[in-house]
């Protein structure tokens, strides 16, 4: 059953509750087929075919709105190009004491201390395996974002556990080094820590994926990067031969403008107020790695303009999260469509044409 009630008549009721128990309830909406069914954009302009996959549109839904996979069917319905569902761990885990999401009406942001709340990879395996397995399924991709256990010392056993279990129902994988709210995981980004980890992560695919159409492996990173780790990092990204980079999680700053009731609590702010640094970052690692490493881009993101932005600034691919709360989802389509406006007002025939020109 589809649901077409137009965004701005539900956004008031979903307000009025508590941002995480809004969040469940749209869950349990999607999962009980209330849930829009927004046709996706069909032009060849906006379909890319990237590592060994082909995406209809370039907009994806990013990590942590679907943690345990139980929506892809909807999500990909609402005309998203791909999916990124996760983060999961190992072992189920409660993650931090609730409250622990908030959101700034006014200056359209979110603070979350989530922790990776999950219910482990055994509920996320199966829905992930249900969802492949049905013939009618709607196209579009999956990326599997995957995490480490609050409790675990070394961290590289839960990713190629992970990959293990997983195999190649990934499209593709997002390695999670960036969420702030796991003690220690923002250490793995740095050299020392990321190159045994990302080897660690290939033998763990040559062992356990199709040898013949092995999933890419992205590497998501935070904003909260000085120049001198983002030169580390975009040299590492490129010796340690991962696919692509997801750029970017949420971030530690409290501009001044957030009123203190709202910039005070603990977790990584995201939303409009993370975006400029967000597409900052992109810029910084399309120009470090030379346009080497295809980029996700994420951060802020409310519109049209603001993903072709971060496309000029050198991402192949957008997601978005926190504007869903404040735009819904009609947000895919109105990007999408403003995309291919922005493409023809420069004169480009295909969206990857536009990649990276901000520097040129
Ligand atoms: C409530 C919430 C939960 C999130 N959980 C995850 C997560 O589990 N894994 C992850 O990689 N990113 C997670 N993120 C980060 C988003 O995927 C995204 O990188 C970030 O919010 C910036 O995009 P946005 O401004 O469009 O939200 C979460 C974000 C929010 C708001």
């Amino acid at each position: 059953m589809s649901l077409n009630i137009p965004f701005k008549y539900i956004k008031p009721f979903f307000h009025a509750l508590d941002p995480e128990t809004a969040h469940q309830v749209t869950i349990q909406s999607l999962k009980h087929g209330l849930s829009p069914h927004i046709p996706s954009i069909k032009d060849d302009r906006l379909k890319i075919k990237l590592w060994n996959l082909n995406f209809e549109n370039p907009v994806g839904l990013s990590a942590g709105f679907d943690k345990n996979a139980e929506v892809i069917t909807p999500i990909l319905n609402m005309g998203f190009g791909f999916t990124e569902v996760g983060t999961v761990t190992p072992e189920p885990q409660d993650g931090n004491p609730r409250p622990r999401v908030f959101r700034d009406v006014k200056n359209q942001a979110v603070i979350n201390r989530m922790g990776f709340p999950n219910k482990g990879i055994n509920v996320f395996k199966q829905n992930v395996r249900t969802f492949k397995k049905n013939k009618n399924r709607p196209t579009g991709n999956v990326g599997l974002n995957i995490g480490m256990n609050k409790d675990q010392t070394n961290p590289a056993n839960d990713y190629t556990y992970l990959i293990k279990q997983l195999g190649s129902l990934a499209d593709y994988y997002a390695i999670n080094i960036s969420s702030p709210n796991t003690p220690g995981l923002r250490n793995l980004q740095d050299r020392d820590h990321l190159m045994p980890l990302i080897n660690s992560i290939k033998q763990a695919r040559k062992a356990h994926c199709d040898p013949d159409n092995p999933p890419p492996i992205l590497v998501k990173l935070a904003p909260d990067l000085t120049n001198e780790q983002q030169q580390e990092l975009a040299q590492t990204a490129l010796d340690s031969g991962i696919d692509g980079l997801i750029l970017t999680n949420t971030t530690l700053d409290r501009p001044d403008f957030l009123a203190k009731k709202f910039g005070d609590q603990k977790g990584g702010l995201s939303g409009n107020p993370v975006k400029d640094k967000s597409t900052e970052i992109i810029g910084n690692f399309y120009q470090l790695t030379k346009g080497q490493i295809p980029i996700i881009g994420v951060g802020g993101i409310a519109s049209g303009a603001d993903a072709y932005d971060k496309i000029k600034a050198g991402a192949s691919l957008v997601q978005i999260y926190s504007a869903l709360v404040f735009h819904g989802p009609e947000l895919v389509s109105q990007i999408n469509h403003d995309l291919v406006k922005f493409i023809e007002q420069d004169n480009f025939n295909h969206i990857l044409e536009a990649v990276g020109t901000a520097h040129r």
